[in-house]
């Protein structure tokens, strides 16, 4: 084994041999369009930071346990890492498994749990031997990027903050081997909340750095990493400098003059940092996670953070506070601050053809053999999107529909094709009232997954219809269900508003011209909730609960000349139009 590029002195960091402090910001390069990311990596480096982080998220590298490590597009880590090193940062790797980041169930596929007995993040050998095969196949073509071959990655982290999730020591030293053995000679760290007093005792692993996450309270943050570790560098590896967002809530943000006399605080103290986040990005498409605390609470699209730079990469206020910050106790590259990239305005898009969802669901996706009583998402091994379950109601008359094993996450119900009512995994205990105009009346339920769980005991709970589902309290039988992935949507059948009956749920499709592509932010003033998507790129759900009202459109999805819009619309809508803007709205901010 050779000596690492990056060491520990009983103070603080050696790279090379040398006395070294990192300045890092976090920056995910899966929520960043692949186009954007050296623009992104440059403007790190202008602002004073030496290096980036950044976490892997399993579930998209290896979408089925079978297939092989999908590295392209958004997902082609080695090309973000050698970006890194042209760039000459240095890269904090976090390949998890388990990386929480508000991200589609903190990162672990999906698939791990169609069996619903496996423990997660512990040495139950069916998770260690998923956790063998993805390493297997996703450490190979990240060696050559190690520092030890002249890569950019001096240090990789082990698990996430497990301090907080489990006690299971063993798993950890499963983790660290698993590493090891596979070639991973770089200094090895791991991380853990400051504020909470075990967890930093209970993520740790004797020889490996403990560091330490945490947004404020900066002296006595640094002083229980001391007292848990006492020699070594002091690391804060996620210093929180802004807030992520849930459905129904407010914005968050935090002042960047706060942050800054914090930042300037741990740099004083002489401990190394990683900003968290840098540059947030998006949860493009069907990525975002969820918290469940006391209820279910999915992510927002955005992972604007209120970062350095803003989720359209653009330099916010803390990016100029933290430059100032960081130039009194390291180097900061002399060129100017980088100017706000150019944004598109004034776009209105009339969505002029539509398509009802219910019977392209039915007539395209073919429906997966009859059960008994309604598969979950896991059973049918669909990672994301929405699912469509239909039977048949035997009577007529009123009654109440219940969900006796709960739905993850949203049920839309329709008798006959007709909207019935809603029910929700925060309120899935409740019923509704139905009414069957006949025998035999057609009962379709069609259910979207918002977000896999990423923190804390309900990490892999199960989506769909999780149960026996009952009719005035006896169980339907016989249920058909139809895969939603809408992963393709080429054959989607859009034909002219005026000649399709309004019908809900839908597609809508219009065209708009483009002179030169730039970033722009699409807003959907009048519809109420669904997916957006342009030219076949899914920019992510969109819904008018707030509070983030406009979608992000990174410059690299639009064409000159004409491009397209599709929405999948849940329900009614008073406006057939869309606009494109040049200024995000995140919503009302959390006072
Ligand atoms: C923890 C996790 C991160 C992220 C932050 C909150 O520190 O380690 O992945 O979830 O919380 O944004």
């Amino acid at each position: 084994m050779h000596t690492p590029a990056l060491a520990t002195a009983s103070d603080g960091f050696l790279l090379h041999g040398e006395p070294f402090r990192i300045i890092s910001g976090a920056m995910h390069y899966f929520r960043i369009h692949p186009d954007l990311w050296a623009d992104r990596l440059r403007k790190a480096r202008l602002m004073g930071l030496n290096t980036v982080e950044t976490y892997v998220p399993w579930n998209l590298h290896q979408p089925d346990p079978d297939s092989p490590l999908v590295l392209d597009g958004l997902l082609d880590l080695p090309r973000y890492l050698s970006l890194a090193r042209d760039e000459g940062l240095h890269v904090l790797l976090r390949p998890g498994p388990y990386i929480c980041a508000e991200w589609d169930g903190g990162g672990l596929p999906s698939w791990l749990t169609t069996d619903p007995d496996i423990r997660l993040r512990s040495s139950d050998p069916r998770f260690t031997a998923a956790l063998d095969r993805y390493l297997d196949i996703l450490l190979p073509p990240l060696l050559p990027h190690m520092a030890a071959n002249g890569g950019s990655v001096i240090a990789v982290q082990v698990e996430n903050e497990y301090g907080a999730y489990g006690d299971d020591t063993a798993y950890l030293k499963h983790v660290h081997q698993a590493l090891r053995s596979r070639g991973v000679e770089e200094l090895l760290f791991t991380c853990d909340q400051a504020g909470s007093g075990h967890h930093l005792a209970a993520g740790s692993l004797p020889g490996v750095l403990s560091t330490a996450t945490f947004g404020g309270r900066i002296e006595e943050s640094l002083a229980a990493l001391r007292a848990h570790q006492p020699e070594g560098p002091l690391m804060c590896s996620e210093f929180w400098i802004g807030w992520f967002d849930h459905w129904g809530e407010e914005h968050h943000v935090r002042d960047a003059a706060n942050a800054a006399a914090d930042l300037d605080r741990l740099l004083a103290a002489g401990a190394s940092v990683n900003i968290y986040m840098f540059h947030g990005g998006t949860n493009f498409g069907f990525t975002n996670g969820a918290n469940h605390d006391q209820c279910y609470a999915p992510i927002v699209t955005s992972y604007d953070y209120d970062a350095a730079l803003t989720e359209s990469g653009d330099p916010g206020p803390k990016y100029h506070a933290f430059r100032e910050v960081i130039a009194r106790h390291a180097p900061v590259p002399e060129e100017p601050v980088p100017a706000p990239a150019p944004k598109l305005s004034g776009i209105t898009v009339e969505l002029t053809r539509r398509a009802p969802l219910l019977p392209y669901a039915t007539s395209t996706a073919e429906p997966v053999a009859r059960t008994e009583h309604p598969v979950t998402m896991e059973e049918l091994g669909q990672r994301s999107g929405y699912v469509l379950y239909r039977t048949t109601l035997p009577e007529a008359g009123d009654g109440l529909l219940h969900f006796a094993g709960g739905v993850g996450d949203r049920a839309q119900v329709f008798v006959d094709g007709a909207p019935a009512g809603v029910l929700e995994r925060e309120r899935h205990d409740e019923t509704l009232p139905l009414r069957v105009p006949q025998p035999g009346a057609t009962l379709e339920v069609l259910v979207e997954n918002m977000g896999g769980v990423n923190y804390g005991p309900r990490i892999g709970a199960p989506k769909g219809l999780l149960g026996p589902v009952t009719f005035n309290g006896t169980a339907l039988h016989g249920w058909d269900t139809h895969r939603l992935p809408l992963t393709d949507l080429s054959a989607v059948p859009f034909a002219p508003a005026e000649a399709t009956p309004v019908t809900v749920p839908a597609f809508h499709h219009g065209t708009f011209d483009v002179d030169t592509p730039a970033d722009t932010f699409l807003s959907l003033p009048g519809w109420t909730k669904g997916q957006a998507w342009i030219n076949g790129f899914h920019l992510g759900r969109y819904w008018n609960r707030g509070p983030q009202r406009t979608l992000y459109v990174p410059a690299p999805v639009l064409r000159p000349g004409a491009n397209e819009l599709v929405l999948l619309e849940l329900n009614a809508t008073t406006n057939a139009r869309a606009e494109l803007t040049d200024t995000p709205d995140l919503g009302p901010v959390k006072p």
